[in-house]
């Protein structure tokens, strides 16, 4: 083998295996070794071999992926190459879903063609309405979207047929398409508000808005202002590579289970307070600080390991999120409508001592998406119950990107990890008279 080999010595033994390396595109996209090509290094025969030890996954590639790149250091995301910047500020979210799916920006009468798609199935079957009124008048919105997704399984039966192009184009189609009325539909229940049915004749976010707030006008009209912010929003929330419910997603689908089940797997991994639920958190964590000169002190609690600070950290930025970047001029703009939020002086004197604080700086944590996001979603007229829903929205296309490049990966298999056994060892039953006797 040439150079793009690794040796490695057994110290318990002496002998020396030599391994092949695995690039990604270029040095950042990351390299590595094929787990079981340490299963040959063994002390004895009947050895099970040696495996890689990962709890939470911190360096173990699950995939090879051309959907998303993040390099958390120098603070860069792309979808399909192209800059989470760009597209932020060029594209529509239903475009950027297009290019997530298929790996290619749209021509034009593939986006027309494609939009028109999504538009005519949005409407929901009547009993899904049903579905949704067995609900208490005060459960979670989001609790509503997952069971109604998994739901939504037992109305598209043809949607187990995964290895089926045509059937998974379809439910992708659906998906995309109901999930903001799956989502208006759990909030106007929550509210005690009869539904407001899709109007087809506007725009992906401008219908979202419109299935939400609209109330006795005849005709919604969504303002272009937040109409665009919540694009913006989608854009940037509508992939981010591996991440937690992502993982939940291909590992379901690995099973092969049809993608509404697997879609509701992955919702209720963005429903996690570390996950999708932080921006909640967020806004609970301002609110409890109340004003920008208690900060100091809130902070200062952090750094006792009291909690943490929400909004802060990632498993990969280990520099500002870029994500966090665009969503605070998003802000600009959504309060030049709404009027400025009194939550926002105390997010921002938060940013600014943090990050001039040796504790952060030096763990390396930053603002993430969700440091922002909250604000900007409660002055739009979101419930906090809202935000993991609103994360879920646009995820959904970075799901189905995933699970159909997963399905079409030879080498993916059912997902299955390992485990060190670390408990007794073999033990002869005792009946239950006899317990009391051995324990003393
Ligand atoms: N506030 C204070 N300290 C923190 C924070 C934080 N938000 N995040 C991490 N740290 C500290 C840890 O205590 C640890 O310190 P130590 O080395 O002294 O023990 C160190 O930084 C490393 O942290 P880990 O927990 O090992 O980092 P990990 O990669 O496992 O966690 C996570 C990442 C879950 C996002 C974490 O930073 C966190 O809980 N942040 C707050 C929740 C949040 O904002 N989540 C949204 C993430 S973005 C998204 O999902 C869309």
């Amino acid at each position: 083998m040439g150079s793009d080999t690794l040796t490695i010595t057994d110290n318990r033994t002496g002998k020396s295996y030599v391994i092949p390396v695995l690039y990604g595109t270029y040095a950042a996209a990351g390299a590595a070794i094929w787990a079981t090509d340490l299963r040959q290094i063994k002390v004895s025969e009947d050895d099970f071999g040696l495996m890689s030890y990962d709890p939470g996954f911190m360096n173990t590639a699950a995939a090879r992926s051309r959907v998303t790149f993040v390099d958390g250091e120098r603070g860069i995301l792309r979808y399909r190459g192209y800059p989470i910047e760009q597209l932020a500020e060029q594209s529509t979210y239903l475009e950027t879903a297009y290019l997530l799916l298929y790996g290619e920006l749209p021509l034009r009468e593939q986006l027309k063609e494609w939009t028109e798609e999504i538009i005519h199935h949005t409407m929901l079957h009547e009993s899904i309405k049903k579905f949704l009124d067995g609900f208490h008048y005060d459960a979670h919105p989001m609790g509503m979207l997952i069971g109604t997704l998994g739901a939504l399984s037992t109305f598209y039966p043809e949607a187990r047929h995964i290895h089926d192009l045509v059937v998974r184009r379809k439910q992708t189609i659906r998906l995309i398409a109901k999930m903001p009325t799956l989502a208006a539909f759990a909030y106007r229940h929550s509210r005690g508000l009869p539904y407001a049915y899709p109007d087809n004749d506007l725009s992906y976010t401008g219908n979202f808005l419109n299935m939400l707030f609209k109330t006795t006008e005849l005709r919604y009209t969504p303002h272009p202002v937040l109409e665009r912010a919540l694009n913006v929003l989608f854009i940037l929330h509508a992939d981010h590579e591996q991440n937690c419910s992502t993982s939940a997603m291909r590992g379901i689908g690995s099973a092969h289970a049809d993608p509404y089940s697997a879609l509701a797997g992955a919702a209720a991994a963005l429903y996690g307070p570390l996950h999708g639920g932080a921006s909640g958190e967020v806004l609970r964590m301002l609110g409890e600080i109340g004003a920008p000169n208690r900060v100091p002190g809130y902070v200062a609690r952090v750094k006792t390991g009291e909690f943490k600070l929400m909004g802060f950290g990632h498993r990969v930025y280990k520099n500002y999120d870029p994500r966090a970047r665009i969503i605070k001029k998003v802000a600009e703009e959504v309060f030049g409508v709404t009027g400025i939020s009194p939550l926002l002086e105390i997010a921002l004197e938060l940013e600014r001592l943090a990050l001039a604080d040796d504790y952060f700086t030096s763990r390396q944590l930053y603002p993430n998406v969700d440091f922002y996001s909250g604000i900007i979603y409660q002055a739009m007229g979101f419930p906090v119950e809202m935000f993991p829903v609103l994360f879920a929205i646009p995820r959904t296309a970075g799901w189905l990107a995933q699970w159909e490049e997963m399905l079409q990966d030879p080498e993916q298999k059912i997902s299955r990890p390992r485990q060190i056994y670390d408990g007794d060892d073999l033990r002869e039953y005792a009946p239950l008279s006899r317990r009391g006797a051995q324990a003393a």
